[in-house]
Parts: C-alpha cells; sequence; structure tokens
C-alpha cells in the first residue's frame, strides 16, 4: 500500500470522524511503513473546524513539531445537506444565500485552507499524494442531470482548488501527487438520505480500493480527477 511513499511515512488525515475517513485512518493504521497515522477533525485534540480556520494553522503547527513532514494527506470532509435540514435543491427556485455559502465553506474553502496550512509539511525531496474526496457530481462535463446546485459547485470549485495546488506542488517537487477523488456512494450520515440504499461499497472496502488507486498513480497524474475504479474523470 502507498508502495511509492518513503518507508517510515507520515500521514494526516483530515476529517478522520467522518465514515470514509475514519476508514482510511482505519487501513493506514495496519500498514506497518506508516510511523505515524494522525486523524484530526472537529472532535480531536487538536481539533480541526472549518468555521474557525486558525484551528487548521494551529493544527499544522503542531504536527510540524510532532513529525516535521508529512508524506500523505487525505482530505475527508464535506457535506451535502446544509445544516438547516434543507435536501440538496432540486431546483433553483430552492436556492438559499445560506446553503451555498455554506456548502462552499465547508466543501472548497475549508480544503483550501487546509491545503495552504499543511502544503509547508510536505517533502520537497521525496514522493508525497495529497489526495481529497470531491464527487462525480462536481464534474461540468458529467453533469446531464443538473440540481444539487451547491452541492455540485462547491464540488467543481473543490477540483479546481485541488488542480490549481497541484501544480504549485508540482513546481516545488516533481514527485508531487495531488489529486481529487470520487469514492463511489457509500453510506454515512452525509449519503443515506439520498443514496437509495444503492450504495456501491462500505466505507472500509472503499478506503481499501481508493488506497489502492492513489499506490497506482505517478506524478504524470498530478492535478487529476479519479474515481473509486481509477478512471479518470472529465471535468
Ligand atoms: N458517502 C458518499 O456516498 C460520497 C459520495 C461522493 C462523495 N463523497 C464525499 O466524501 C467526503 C466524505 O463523505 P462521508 O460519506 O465520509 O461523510 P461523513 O461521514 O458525513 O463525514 C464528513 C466529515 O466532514 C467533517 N466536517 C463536516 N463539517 C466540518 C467542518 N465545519 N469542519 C471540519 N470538518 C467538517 C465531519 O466532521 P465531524 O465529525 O466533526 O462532523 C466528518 O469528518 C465528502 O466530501 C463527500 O462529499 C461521499
Amino acid at each position: 500500500m502507498l508502495e511509492k511513499l518513503p518507508d517510515g511515512y507520515n500521514a494526516v488525515v483530515i476529517g478522520s470522524t467522518g465514515e470514509i475517513g475514519a476508514a482510511i485512518l482505519g487501513r493506514l493504521r495496519t500498514d506497518k511503513r506508516c510511523a505515524n497515522a494522525i486523524g484530526l477533525s472537529r472532535g480531536t485534540i487538536p481539533a480541526v473546524d472549518y468555521n474557525a480556520p486558525d484551528s487548521l494553522q494551529d493544527a499544522a503547527m503542531q504536527q510540524k513539531a510532532g513529525l516535521g513532514e508529512i508524506h500523505f494527506l487525505f482530505i475527508a470532509t464535506g457535506i451535502l445537506a446544509s445544516s438547516d435540514g434543507a435536501s440538496p435543491e432540486k431546483a433553483f427556485s430552492q436556492l438559499t444565500q445560506e446553503s451555498l455559502s455554506e456548502e462552499f465553506a465547508i466543501n472548497a474553502s475549508g480544503p483550501a485552507l487546509a491545503l495552504s496550512a499543511f502544503m509547508p509539511l510536505l517533502p520537497r525531496n521525496a514522493p508525497f499524494i495529497v489526495a481529497s474526496l470531491s464527487a462525480r457530481v462536481g464534474s461540468i462535463g458529467d453533469n446531464g442531470l443538473g440540481g444539487w446546485i451547491s452541492y455540485r459547485a462547491s464540488k467543481a470549485a473543490l477540483n479546481q482548488i485541488m488542480h490549481t495546488a497541484a501544480i504549485e506542488l508540482g513546481r516545488k517537487n516533481d514527485q508531487a501527487v495531488c489529486v481529487s477523488l470520487h469514492p463511489g456512494t457509500i453510506e454515512s450520515d452525509l449519503s443515506r438520505p439520498f443514496a437509495r440504499d444503492r450504495f456501491t461499497h462500505t466505507a472500509d472496502e472503499c478506503a481499501a480500493i481508493l488506497l489502492s488507486v492513489l499506490s497506482n498513480l505517478t506524478p504524470a497524474q498530478n492535478g487529476g480527477f479519479f474515481d473509486y475504479a481509477g478512471e479518470e474523470i472529465v471535468w
């Protein structure tokens, strides 16, 4: 698993209390080559809360002091329904400023600020992988259905953020791999109300599959958007 990373690599999972994030962290903790696998979320110490952006800088500083470099950064945060309990929009008539702002804050701005805080911990002269959980519905080219406007648009923004980060990281280190991932439909608090039991995998299966996809990526694929089958998704 993650064979291209150095022996004794350090890993950080942001969103480690989520269904997929917890499963990724659990898998990393079974990897003998992984020296440290740290989970961060709103419930950990230090806590990471996108509504309190300083928490990202504080958490990154702590990891820098504790780990030095990190070679694997996995961002597993996200929301689908907004906190007011409203379902994802089926039409523009249902859009509210609050739900748009919240989806962009958690799904796009939060990961962008996480990258800003944690990028200085990525190695300059060794391979590393940065991955963020996006969603296929964030693809403009694949959008034949419409709806879920705030979620789709915030994931499209996340994809642009990840692609832009990949360019910056690739300039500093030609061994960089920084990608967006679509995990499939996985049973979780986020998906349960909307997935109609059409789950592709369990969270643990998903974690194994995504780690395998990431293991097979090379720096030539830096900046891409991949699904759980390892297939590139159109932007
Ligand atoms: N499940 C699916 O079928 C599916 C499909 C496509 C894409 N995805 C994407 O995969 C990612 C993870 O989904 P999941 O199913 O594992 O969801 P989940 O179980 O609901 O986990 C969501 C995670 O996001 C964190 N989070 C929410 N608001 C936050 C905030 N303000 N600050 C920091 N962290 C916050 C949660 O932390 P707390 O524990 O503190 O709330 C939790 O760790 C999401 O980006 C989702 O869009 C999932």
